[in-house]
């Protein structure tokens, strides 16, 4: 008898004991699925929900989806969540950059790939948060070399930004402002960054390399070379060109994919496309913003 009423006493104390852990287990799942509410997750979701549907449809039609990209996307750019983020823009002198400014104080990192003579974004951007270290390349020299350091107190490299390290043939913007061709060293974006700006998180990345994009676009991706050096990029404005160095299906096709690829991604949004179709020069531009990174999402998305 008084051994069986010890058993349930026995038994009683470990039911309790139970149930606390149980309680602890249940507490701490709760605070880990609250503890952030992610708003990086659902400004990438009301994205998606927005661009997915509409793009769909133009799914493996490659032209179709090139011609109608821009006015699809835009659509979308009214979404409510968009607000939490600080959008400005600079105006270059044919053309608009965006950037999202930070919400605190930090010293940023602003990579411009193909600066084509033209900084006066930069300074804008400069002007409106002063903050910023800025790293330049350029597969000509001429002009660029000066405004970017002197001008903007930037480092400048001589480099062609493309897939691999070598000489190839690259389009350089020549003084009297139209486009030669020429043998010039290139190196790979994921080079550059790694071994001449040396950052682990890149906050405003300008890329305009004349059709070699599509070899740094590459590599943005989940898995890609950058991604896998541990190089985030928390902002890119991209000029995607169209029939300069290939014949134009091939381009239409990569961007079709880089696209379809960045929705898989849940890294990038895009917004602000703008499609430029002057003479033999066809071009998309594009605003992405990464809402997947916990360090860009603190610095760059409001709570
Ligand atoms: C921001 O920080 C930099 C140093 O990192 C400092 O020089 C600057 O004055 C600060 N700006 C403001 C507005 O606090």
């Amino acid at each position: 008898m008084f051994r069986l009423k010890k058993d349930i006493c026995f038994q009683r104390g470990w039911l309790r004991r139970f149930l606390i852990i149980k309680l602890i287990v249940v507490c701490f799942l709760f605070s880990y699925a609250f503890k952030k509410p992610n708003t990086s997750k659902s400004l990438f979701k009301v994205f998606r929900d927005c661009v997915h549907p509409r793009l769909l449809p133009l799914k493996d039609k490659y032209t179709e989806f090139y011609f109608s990209f821009t006015n699809i996307v835009r659509e979308c750019d009214i979404l409510q969540e968009y607000q939490s983020l600080d959008v400005r823009t600079t105006p270059n002198r044919d053309e608009v950059k965006y950037v999202v400014l930070p919400r605190k104080n930090e010293t940023l990192t602003m990579v411009t790939l193909g600066i084509g003579q033209d900084i006066k974004a930069e300074i804008k951007l400069n002007e409106l948060y002063p903050n910023i270290e800025f790293y330049g390349s350029d597969p000509s020299s001429i002009v660029n070399k000066d405004l970017y350091e002197n001008k903007l107190g930037g480092k400048f490299y001589k480099y062609a930004i493309s897939g691999e390290r070598g000489m190839k043939n690259s389009r350089v913007f020549q003084e009297t402002r139209r486009y030669k061709e020429e043998i010039t060293e290139h190196v790979g974006a994921e080079y550059f960054l790694k071994y001449f700006v040396k950052r682990s998180r890149i906050d405003i990345f300008w890329i305009d390399v004349e059709g070699n994009e599509f070899s740094f676009l590459d590599q943005v991706h989940n898995g890609g070379t950058i991604d896998k050096e541990g190089i985030k990029i928390c902002q890119m404005n991209v000029e995607i060109h169209n029939a300069l160095l290939e014949t134009g299906e091939k381009e239409k096709e990569k961007f079709h994919d880089f696209i379809f690829k960045v929705l898989e991604d849940e890294k990038y949004i895009f917004m602000k496309p703008n499609f430029i179709d002057v003479e033999k020069y066809r071009f998309i531009r594009l605003f992405l913003v990464n809402v997947g990174d916990e360090e860009c999402v603190k610095l760059y998305v409001k709570e």
